[in-house]
């Protein structure tokens, strides 16, 4: 592989095309019956924001993440194996709906399953 190649910010078409899944996201999470309940009291704009952030810092774009660290975030909220892959699941059906390729959705998948230490049972 070419270390020319395009980011995966710039596969996954940059800030708006980023901005699009992010939106699917919220949708899948917010009617997914598993963690629907975990986001009843959050501001969706400010959530989205910071995960539009993330998403987009992580992938290689020049955005700055403003939001907590994965472990202050989700510290003493006890979420579970099953919590997590039902996000995981949310993200990549986000990526499907936005045409992103087995290759994107294959490095996303890699990257969110790094940060479970962070996030599950903490
Ligand atoms: C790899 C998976 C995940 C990533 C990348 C992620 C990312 C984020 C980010 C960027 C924030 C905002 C941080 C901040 O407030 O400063 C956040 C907050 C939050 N996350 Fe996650 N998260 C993940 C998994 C989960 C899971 C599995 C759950 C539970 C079902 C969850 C529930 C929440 C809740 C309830 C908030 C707080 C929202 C609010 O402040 O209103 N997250 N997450």
């Amino acid at each position: 592989m070419s270390n020319t190649q395009a980011s995966l910010y710039e596969r996954l078409g940059g800030q708006s095309g980023i901005a699009a899944i992010v939106e699917d996201i919220w949708a899948n999470h917010t009617s997914n019956p598993v963690v629907k309940q975990r986001y009843i009291d959050s501001d969706p704009e400010n959530v989205k924001r910071l995960v539009r952030e993330m998403f987009c810092a992580g992938t290689g774009g020049p955005e700055t993440y403003t939001g907590r660290d994965m472990l202050s975030a989700h510290r003493g909220m006890n979420i579970n194996d099953q919590e997590f892959n039902s996000v995981i699941d949310d993200v990549l059906d986000a990526m499907t709906k936005n045409d992103a390729g087995q290759q994107e959705k294959d490095e996303v998948l890699a990257i969110l399953y790094s940060l479970k230490g962070e996030i599950v049972h903490v």
